[in-house]
């Protein structure tokens, strides 16, 4: 998406896509322009606006026409148009071009607010599960990796508790530069750098994907809601404006944020039960506990 669309816009455009994808359509195609009587199809098939909007039940094979607002048809290609590692089936390769698309990024304002450097990923390109966090902190600022300073190393220890290692999941950030303070991310901070972490997702393709705290459920499930009510479930989860044909989403659990279990380690039991209903999806057992 070009980097000076306005907020709004952006905005207006990602809930859009993310509707149209929860109906199943993924493919847009721009119709040739008549007058004001611009219009677009959906999947092949024209959709009207105010019948997507009605929420009325619809079958898109039957509905006809028109009228998306015209600064959303013009940006929605930018939002939708095919990434250029669609189709590349090596995953380390297509989180490459992710990174090499990402470049030296200075999409949003913490490109000038202090940042040492872009902290992308790491881990298995292949893993099954991936761990999303909110943003890097001083410690993963200075050495480019997510989760290395003391979060970070409850996380390896609770990764550990499930019979893994840091090297078999992924690890990644809503966003990908150190917000001043450790601040949490601002919302266009995190709408702007989101898109690469989805397209990351999508390259993996996990089996399960583990939200660390509210920044990063919220975002990624574009809900607002409190952790209470966001822990203990499971969501289907795609991730939105990426085209994955050979890959049906994964399942999504939120647990606490290692910050805060720092902070709250009473909290650790329940973050214990939200890895073990992570573990029973794939077929995890704890290792023994050596004495
Ligand atoms: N907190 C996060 O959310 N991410 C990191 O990478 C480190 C701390």
């Amino acid at each position: 998406m070009s980097s000076n669309l306005d907020p709004e816009l952006r905005r207006a455009v990602a809930e859009r896509v993310r509707y149209y994808n929860e109906l199943g359509i993924y493919d847009f195609y721009r119709r040739e322009r008549s007058g004001a009587a611009a219009s677009v199809t959906v999947a092949g098939v024209e959709v009207r606006d105010s019948q997507a909007e009605s929420g009325e039940e619809m079958s898109p094979r039957k509905v006809t026409a028109v009228a998306m607002p015209a600064a959303i048809e013009d940006n929605i290609f930018h939002v939708m148009a095919p990434k250029p590692e669609q189709g590349v089936s090596d995953r380390a390769k297509a989180l490459k071009i992710i990174r090499e698309d990402l470049g030296d990024c200075t999409r949003c304002a913490l490109h000038k607010q202090g940042r040492k450097q872009i902290v992308f990923g790491v881990g298995n390109p292949k893993a099954e599960l991936l761990f999303v966090g909110e943003g890097p902190g001083a410690d993963e600022d200075e050495q480019g990796e997510p989760f290395v300073g003391r979060s970070g190393q409850l996380l390896t220890n609770m990764i550990k508790a499930m019979g893994l290692s840091r090297e078999q999941v992924y690890i990644a950030n809503i966003v990908k530069c150190r917000p001043p303070g450790n601040r949490a991310p601002e919302r266009e901070e995190s709408e702007t750098c989101s898109p690469f972490l989805m397209r990351q997702i999508a390259a993996i393709k996990p089996k399960v994907v583990v939200a660390l705290g509210a920044v990063a459920a919220k975002t990624l499930l574009a809900m607002s809601a409190s952790m209470v009510q966001l822990r203990g479930r499971f969501y289907n989860f795609r991730p939105a404006g990426v085209r994955s044909p050979d890959w049906d989403g994964c399942k999504l659990a939120v647990t606490y944020h290692p910050a805060f279990l720092l902070r709250d380690p009473r909290q650790k039991g329940e973050a214990w039960k939200d890895l073990q209903m992570v573990m029973r999806e794939l077929g995890l057992k704890a290792p023994k506990a050596t004495t």
